[in-house]
């Protein structure tokens, strides 16, 4: 008896359960009525008295071994039950999907790009602005519409301090730290308080342009401008300038490319005009190179600025503008892009 209670403690010490149901069988293997143990008991009566004590002891720490198995066992089973219960392979690469750029920042890149690959550099300033950053140094006189709480979200009054809302503050910057010549872009986030729509966000992106020398013209611009609008929307786009005004800039106009999805033949996306107004732009105001100590007689200078999100809608066809702010990945992840 002695043997058979060893053996069976050793076989309980080694038992291991993949499941509940194979520990359901190993507890009515040893503790059912007809299992192992009982029937140890059954086989107790027959033991001689000098070996009651010793065989009572092992068939008791027997019974304690199988019931401490069970419960250990059924803590682990449980426990393991409620991860996945999928076998996880630590070899195999991790299951990751690469991000894609957002479109605003593949378009941004591409514009830098372009201005780079015939000399320009990047600049870059704050967005929380004072006012003769933002305003006063560009010439817009004190009461001009544009300083009014409509269309801007100021932060402090008297003196001002105001989100900016163009990046035209940071050509002053330029102009202020360094001494021309100049020929640089500035792409920045803007702010301007209006109702959000299709068409319009308070916050949106802008890239702007400065070009600072002597002796630089109207021909200039036009060409710097007829160079990027071929190499943004396609070899077989034309231009055309329309005069406008910006306290900034005289003159002042406004280019519009051959739509480029109709290739100018008419279609929603120009109104059938065959035209989209694409920048704003100019030969940038005495008053402002003054404003920034730069000598008017001796240098002239053109100045260009582009909503991102408009280039992008038009780019790409989108018709609404809220989609770039929503993070939603069915939209973002159609962009795939060198840039
Ligand atoms: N700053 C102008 C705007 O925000 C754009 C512009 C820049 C126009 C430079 C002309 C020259 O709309």
């Amino acid at each position: 008896m002695k043997n058979k209670i060893e053996e069976y403690l050793k076989k309980v010490q080694e038992f291991h359960a993949d499941n509940l149901e194979q520990l359901e069988n190993f507890r009515i293997e040893y503790l059912s009525k007809k299992g192992k143990i009982p029937s140890l008991f059954a086989d107790f009566r027959n033991v001689a008295p000098e070996e009651r004590k010793e065989m009572g002891q092992l068939i008791n720490s027997l019974k304690n071994a199988v019931q401490n198995k069970i419960v250990a066992l059924k803590e682990a089973l449980e426990q393991s039950s409620q991860s996945d219960g999928t076998d996880h392979d630590l070899t195999l690469p991790p299951n990751v999907t690469l991000g894609t750029r957002h479109p605003l920042s593949i378009v941004r890149n591409e514009i830098i790009e372009i201005f780079s690959r015939i000399g320009f550099s990047v600049s870059e300033g704050p967005e929380i602005e004072d006012d003769f950053h933002n305003f006063s140094a560009l010439n817009f006189p004190p009461d001009h519409p544009a300083r009014d709480m409509q269309d801007t979200f100021f932060i402090e009054k008297d003196p001002d301090i105001a989100l900016r809302t163009h990046t035209s503050s940071v050509q002053i910057r330029v102009m202020e730290n360094s001494k021309p010549p100049f020929r640089t872009v500035l792409p920045g986030r803007v702010f301007r308080n209006e109702a959000i729509s299709a068409r319009a966000h308070c916050i949106f992106h802008q890239v702007e342009g400065l070009v600072v020398d002597t002796d630089v013209s109207f021909a200039d611009l036009k060409q710097t401008l007829f160079y990027f609008a071929k190499e943004l929307f396609g070899e077989n786009t034309k231009t055309r300038f329309r005069p406008s005004y910006f306290p900034f800039t005289e003159p002042s106009a406004e280019m519009d490319v051959s739509c480029n999805i109709c290739g100018g033949k008419g279609c929603n996306i120009c109104k059938y005009t065959g035209w989209v107004e694409i920048l704003g732009c100019g030969m940038v105001d005495p008053f402002v190179l003054e404003s920034c100590n730069i000598d008017s007689k001796k240098y002239t200078g053109f100045a260009f600025g582009m909503g991102i999100e408009r280039i992008t809608m038009l780019k790409y066809q989108i018709n609404d503008l809220r989609l770039f702010f929503e993070n939603d990945l069915r939209f973002l992840e159609q962009f795939k892009s060198a840039y």
